[in-house]
């Protein structure tokens, strides 16, 4: 079986990170190119981030494309530093990226490789869905070209994260969210109500760091504000794996729970801004509109995740 290709949007973020070292830790896997967004960082630090992890990990090759530094209709958030610190990445300190971005900007690089090869990549959305829903908007003609969406977003049966209801990928553009999921692309979203149960422990950071490695210590300096974090307000030690878990939809499908739903966002501005919610009665009478992991075993997830790191640890040596 050939790897599956995949472009991922991404706004590093420490989880975002993650992400892209398991992608190519997995030869399941071919990460063609990034597009980063606004989301948990500036656009400016969300790139730059970008070029540092993938210089970090040996895959310079790998264009980055800058895309939209502001939501379609609401302000940025640009305060997640308490989760993922003021530079994006924790406490790793990567030196200034030698890489630069290429010229074209994410929504015109989306739209330009989804159309010179259609149903042939699929997209991984793991930040903000801006640069996707102006894709959309600007060649509809993608909603066809793209072999399937997989989306780190939303909230379904579970709390919020930003607010009591919503999650932040999809409560920082819910017009975005709401353009996407009506688009007919294939989705598979990857909600919180699975990826809390995917939680990266410290004793699995330390198990990484018995091999001198700059990985395993990028990991952990990246994971360390994460990880204060959820001890101080989630009351636990350890943090969740949002953004890795969308790669399970390749490298370890048997794990997810997924379910046909029609699921929509609340865009009308009030205080369930940004909520996802699906029509589990079909009241509405309407065709699902993406398949939903509404659970996984979770553990199972991380401790791949782990063998996946020991195996880049390895090949990077
Ligand atoms: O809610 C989790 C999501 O928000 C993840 O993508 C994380 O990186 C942040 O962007
Ligand atoms: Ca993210």
């Amino acid at each position: 079986m050939p790897p599956r290709r995949i472009i991922i949007d991404t706004d590093p973020g420490v989880d975002d990170a993650l992400t892209f070292l398991l992608a190519l830790a997995s030869p399941e896997i071919q990460l063609e190119a990034l597009t980063t967004v606004q989301g948990n960082v500036t656009l400016e630090k969300a790139t730059r981030n970008a070029l540092s992890i993938l210089e970090m990990a040996n895959a310079s090759h790998i264009p980055v494309a800058q895309g939209c530094s502001h939501p379609l209709l609401k302000s940025p958030h640009n305060s997640s530093e308490a989760v993922h610190g003021s530079s994006g990445l924790g406490q790793a300190n990567l030196p200034e990226p030698k890489l630069k971005v290429i010229e074209t900007h994410a929504v015109d690089y989306l739209i330009e490789r989804f159309l010179a090869e259609p149903d042939e990549i699929s997209l991984f959305a793991i930040g903000p869905l801006t640069n996707v829903a102006l894709a959309i908007r600007k060649e509809p003609r993608i909603v066809t070209a793209i072999r399937e969406l997989v989306i780190m977003g939303g909230a379904i049966r579970s709390g919020g994260n930003i607010s009591p209801l919503a999650e932040f990928n999809i409560h920082e553009d819910p017009h975005a969210a709401h353009v996407v999921f009506q688009s007919g692309i294939p989705i598979t979203l990857i909600p919180l109500d699975a990826t809390y149960k995917c939680l990266l422990t410290p004793a699995d950071i330390e198990r990484l760091n018995k091999v001198d490695s700059h990985i395993a210590r990028f990991i952990r300096d990246a994971m360390a504000d994460y990880m204060a974090f959820y001890q101080q307000y989630e009351g636990f030690a350890g943090c969740a794996l949002h953004d890795p878990l969308t790669l399970a939809t390749i490298i370890a499908p048997e794990l997810l729970k997924l379910e046909e739903h029609y699921v929509s966002v609340d865009i009308s501005g009030g205080v369930s801004t940004g909520k996802t919610f699906a029509d589990f009665m079909k009241v509405w009478k309407k065709p699902a509109n993406m398949r939903v992991a509404l659970d996984v075993r979770g553990r199972e997830f991380v401790e791949l995740f782990i063998a996946r790191m020991e195996s880049l640890i390895q090949k990077l040596q």
